[in-house]
């Protein structure tokens, strides 16, 4: 039976423990690890901009022995209005997985009902369960575990958010989240939320003596036209070095990139030492290699 992976809810506790510990191993074994999907494909269907996530999709797969084909929503015939369920059936077909990035959550939904092969949530509106993902596998590397941690959000409620709650939920890390009046994390996400997960709007709270501090962008993709409110209502949720000096003194600095600095994030901060941004964005290949080899072969 296919697995799909479109929100960090897919997965139990001793699945991803495992995926970090195979991305962890992956990493340490560089280029020496065996070629183990060659012969598969990886669709990429993306129909927001990406950097980091495809990039490190691409690789994970070459490093593999596999390959990728990226298929901008805007060249198929997606954009001209061919349905999901039609598009699904027919690339898998071709294709041994596919990642797509898009707005509404429901199209992955619909995308991995129709498939015959995984499907893998690139991000949506929704969730970004990927970046966690990979976000709790640097949290491991930099602190050695998860359990016992403090980890605090600072910011929007975004797709970002609501993947760690998910994460603190079925992990069991104590998650604090400060965001403004009116941008908190999804309803549906928060409710029946455990002990673990706290909800405040005052970014002192949850940074204080925190081991983790993590943030993201004011205004995601496709709230453009919000930016200029966002700033306002955001005022005094910047993660500065004041905020970064309640933390543990060895308290990591984490970021999904791409930033705005002296917006969301001090350029201090985002360059200081205690950022491991760039570190974290380069997990996420290692991730995307545990997690295809485990999507792509082994549950296949
Ligand atoms: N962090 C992340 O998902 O970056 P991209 O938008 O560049 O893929
Ligand atoms: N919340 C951001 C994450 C970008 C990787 C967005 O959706 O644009």
């Amino acid at each position: 039976m296919k697995r799909d992976f479109l929100s960090i809810n897919d997965l139990g506790r001793d699945e991803i423990e495992s995926l970090l510990e195979k991305a962890l191993e992956m990493k340490r074994a560089g280029k020496k690890y065996p070629k183990s999907l060659a012969g598969y494909t990886l669709g990429l269907v993306f129909e927001k901009a990406s950097t980091r996530t495809r990039v490190s999709f691409e690789s994970a797969m070459y490093r593999l022995g596999g390959q990728s084909l990226f298929l901008s929503s805007r060249d198929t015939q997606l954009s001209r209005g061919e349905p999901v369920k039609d598009t699904a059936r027919v690339l898998s077909r071709y294709l041994d997985g596919l990642s797509l990035r898009t707005y509404s959550q429901a199209v992955v939904e619909e995308m991995a009902r129709w498939a015959d092969i995984p499907v893998i949530n690139a991000l949506t509106d929704k969730y970004h369960p990927c970046q966690v993902l990979s976000d709790l596998m640097t949290v491991k590397e930099k602190k050695g575990r998860l359990d016992g941690l403090e980890i605090a959000w600072v910011g929007d409620g975004n797709n970002m958010a609501n993947s760690w709650i998910n994460a603190a939920r079925m992990m069991g890390f104590r998650l604090s989240l400060a965001c403004p009046p009116g941008y908190e994390p999804d309803a549906d996400v928060l409710s029946g939320a455990g002990e673990n997960i706290r909800m405040t709007t005052d970014p002192n709270e949850v940074t204080r003596g925190a081991d983790v501090i993590n943030t993201d962008v004011w205004a995601s993709m496709g709230q453009e036209e919000e930016q200029k409110k966002r700033i306002r209502d955001f005022r005094g949720f910047q993660v500065n070095e004041t905020l970064v000096k309640q933390a543990k003194p060895d308290a990591i600095v984490l970021h999904c990139l791409p930033a705005h600095r002296g917006e969301e994030i001090a350029a201090e901060v985002l360059e200081g030492p205690q950022s491991v941004v760039f570190d974290q964005a380069e997990n996420k290949m290692h991730l995307h290699q545990a997690l295809l080899e485990w999507l792509l072969k082994e549950r296949s």
